[in-house]
């Protein structure tokens, strides 16, 4: 696909959104719907599920998400102060269609953009700080990376495209990998397959440009190195592609708003077990459903479901469900583990000599500090972070004031580090996430999204890339499988071609 012509495309797509190219459940399927639905976990991705279910079921259907812990998951806020600020995922992409297109629908609006500044640091100096003045930055690019990073924006414009379009007709897919083929075809798959290194050494990129640019991206978004695989690789670089933007009042808002709109009844508990149940129906013939087993505050219970959605990863670490009564068994973890990191905000002055510069602290208005893979890094990324509700007059104060710093590292933050790190603090907040899959390589074959007949899995999709929009095509994807599966519709799962098929259609 031809990455000018994105901008235009993505217009198209909202507006197919707005009008609803798909009807609701019509009529006739009205007589065989299920009854209720389980949604488990409450991030962007369960969340999305039961807006996309609703869409697909109608309003007769019930339906239940369950969640411990507070509804958003790893998109989540602390405050400071008299602030809020982003501590989980952070940052949306233009061409994160799915998130541009809830808020629009929930009518929430776009946090005001305060302008970012970019510098890579390499444990003992900055080798690389964006200016104010866009003519000094191009020739510095220019200077001493050549076209890279003109080639690097195009690159990474092309991935987010066609899958929104297919799900816009009701196309499924029921693996990751037929998802992604569908979206880039076999350059996909192999990009998935390969790591990022051999993919844009294979496409030209300097290693230069890997060293300096690339691995500082990768560590600051996946805390990894650019032996990640290619395609969430690619996905990384387009966190650092201009036009990003954020939620007014925390990204986690969009995760109440699409409950809420989606009209499903949250219940604050831990899903323990899932097993399967066979009962005569009213007609007499044995009809099976899912008996979720889960603990809140007021003890343990259990329902029964027609249909399940996971929408929490199955690893070490995640979530502990077991299945019982499957067969083939399904594990309570698969293989593969998720990556710590923690991530502290702190408020505080910063030390300037600690990244080596002579600048004066009153003009340092650098807002994300990337760093390189040299062994003097023991932190991925410092950042200067601003509120998730931006004040009216706003402008993010220079280093010499105290405020607030979010460090990225893959370890807590010793008290000799933030001594080095800061002149002085007040406040430390740490949150530990089990953030991303680890990535690896070769490619391991993703668990699918079809764990039985009506259960289903959303959290697989994050073994080709994690970030909010790819949880949010799965909970399209998924439900859109739960609405095929259920009332046979075959030709809408798996199809091969439909970049030359839609075409026809359109
Ligand atoms: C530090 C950090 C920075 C990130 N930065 C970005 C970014 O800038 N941009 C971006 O797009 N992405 C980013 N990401 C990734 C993004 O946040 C995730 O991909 C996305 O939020 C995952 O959403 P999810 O709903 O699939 O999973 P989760 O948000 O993890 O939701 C799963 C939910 O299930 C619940 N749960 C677990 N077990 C059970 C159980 N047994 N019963 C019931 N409920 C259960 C959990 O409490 C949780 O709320 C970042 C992630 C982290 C951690
Ligand atoms: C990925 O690589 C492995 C090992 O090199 C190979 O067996 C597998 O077929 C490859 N998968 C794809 C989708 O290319
Ligand atoms: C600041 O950083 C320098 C260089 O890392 C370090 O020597 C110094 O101890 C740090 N702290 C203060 C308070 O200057």
């Amino acid at each position: 696909m031809n990455a000018r012509t994105l901008p235009l495309r993505a217009l198209l797509f909202l507006g197919l959104w707005q009008t609803g190219r798909r009807s609701l459940a019509s009529a006739p399927e009205l007589q065989n719907q299920p009854k209720n639905i389980a949604v488990v976990g409450a991030g962007i991705g369960g969340t999305a599920a039961a807006y996309y279910l609703r869409q697909e079921f109608g309003a007769g259907v019930k339906i239940d998400v369950f969640e411990p812990g507070t509804v958003g998951g790893r998109l989540a806020t602390v405050k400071i102060g008299d602030y809020e600020y982003e501590t989980g995922g952070a940052v949306i992409h233009p061409l994160n269609l799915h998130m541009k297109h809830f808020i629009e629908r929930l009518g929430i609006p776009v946090r005001d953009d305060v302008s970012s500044k970019l510098a890579i640091f390499d444990g003992n100096e900055l080798i690389f700080e964006e200016s104010d003045w866009f003519i000094i930055n191009f020739i510095r690019i220019l200077w001493r990376y050549g076209f890279n990073f003109i080639r690097m924006h195009m690159w990474v414009g092309e991935y987010f495209g066609q899958i929104h379009e297919y799900q816009q007709y009701g196309y499924s897919f029921s693996t990751v990998e037929k998802l992604l083929h569908a979206m880039g075809g076999d350059n996909f798959l192999t990009m998935l397959n390969q790591t990022l290194e051999e993919t844009m050494m294979a496409d030209g990129f300097s290693q230069v440009f890997l060293n300096d640019i690339v691995a500082p991206v990768m560590r600051g978004n996946y805390g990894q190195s650019v032996r990640i695989n290619g395609f969430v690789g690619a996905v990384s670089l387009a966190g650092a592609d201009p036009g990003l933007w954020a939620i007014d009042g925390g990204n986690k808002r969009v995760c109440s708003g699409l409950l809420y709109s989606s009209k499903s009844e949250l219940i604050p508990a831990r899903v323990t077990s899932i097993s399967v149940k066979v009962r005569p129906s009213k007609t007499g013939a044995p009809t099976s459903f899912y008996e979720v087993n889960y603990v809140g505050e007021s003890g343990s219970a259990h329902s029964l479901y027609d249909i399940v959605v996971i929408a929490t990863p199955l690893h070490e670490g995640k979530s502990d469900i077991t299945f019982s009564g499957f067969s083939p068994p399904i594990p309570s973890h698969y293989p593969g583990r998720y990556q710590q990191i923690f991530s502290t905000l702190i408020h505080g002055t910063l030390n300037m000599s600690y990244l080596g510069t002579k600048e004066p602290a009153s003009e340092f208005t650098v807002s994300d500090i990337l760093t390189t893979d040299s062994k003097g890094c023991s932190i991925n990324t410092l950042s200067s972070l601003d509120p998730v509700h931006i004040p009216k007059g706003y402008k993010r104060p220079p280093a010499s004031h105290p405020k607030v710093w979010k460090v990225f590292s893959p370890q807590p933050l010793s008290q000799e580090q933030l001594q080095d790190m800061f002149l002085s603090w007040d406040s430390v907040s740490e949150t530990r996430w089990l953030a991303y899959p680890s990535y690896h390589r070769p490619h391991r074959k993703t668990p699918p999204f079809i764990l039985h007949d009506r259960l289903y899995y959303l959290n697989t999709v994050e073994w080709a890339a994690s970030a909010m929009e790819m949880s949010a095509i799965a909970g399209r994807n998924v439900a859109l499988l739960a609405h095929h599966r259920w009332h046979q519709q075959v030709g809408k799962i798996d199809q091969e071609d439909l970049h030359t098929r839609l075409r026809g259609e359109l």
